[in-house]
């Protein structure tokens, strides 16, 4: 019988008989992902000093490299690789769009990052995008007192690992 299943990570739902493996859209881990009803989803959270620093350096990040990877996904010359960069542009635009509810924004700029042509050169910005992301999301998850910030700062450093080693598994 088909659900309806909600991220507690991203808050979008998802209709399937059984939970998804990852998020469809911000790529959460399955431990994320509850029944609707049952999912617990807050983005009103009071955000100290270094949690609204990091919150903001985050959704710059995130809108970055949303930019970088549909940058990629236009120019890239080899056909699965322009799919890789399709799909991560998607779910780092719902990066940004999950800091953006935090911060309590109503509108995002779009980014302007330059890409490559070649899929390697891509795939190696993409791995350094990457790094840089998940040490900085672990060093704001270990900052943060707050655990709805920590919560998300830590699922997004599996979700930027996936990646990761998507990346690495084609540079070899
Ligand atoms: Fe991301
Ligand atoms: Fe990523
Ligand atoms: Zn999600």
């Amino acid at each position: 019988m088909v659900k309806l299943w909600r991220c507690e990570i991203c808050g979008d739902p998802y209709i399937g008989e059984s939970a998804p493996d990852n998020c469809p859209f911000c790529g959460a881990h399955k431990k994320y992902i509850k029944e609707a009803k049952e999912a617990n989803v807050n983005f009103d959270v009071e955000l100290n000093e270094k949690d609204k620093a990091n919150a903001e350096r985050a959704l710059q990040v995130e809108i970055s490299n949303a930019a970088f990877y549909f940058c990629a996904a236009e120019k890239t010359d080899d056909e699965e690789g322009k799919l890789l960069f399709k799909v991560l542009g998607k779910v780092e635009a719902e990066h940004a769009s999950v800091w953006r509810k935090i911060l309590k924004l109503d509108s995002i700029p779009k980014g302007d990052d330059p890409c490559h042509v070649s899929n390697k050169e891509n795939l190696e910005d993409s791995h350094a995008r990457e790094t840089r992301a998940i040490e900085f999301y672990k060093k704001a998850a270990e900052e943060s007192e707050n655990p709805r910030v920590k919560q998300i700062f830590e699922a997004l450093v599996e979700v930027e690992t996936d990646h990761l080693k998507l990346s690495e598994e084609r540079l070899k």
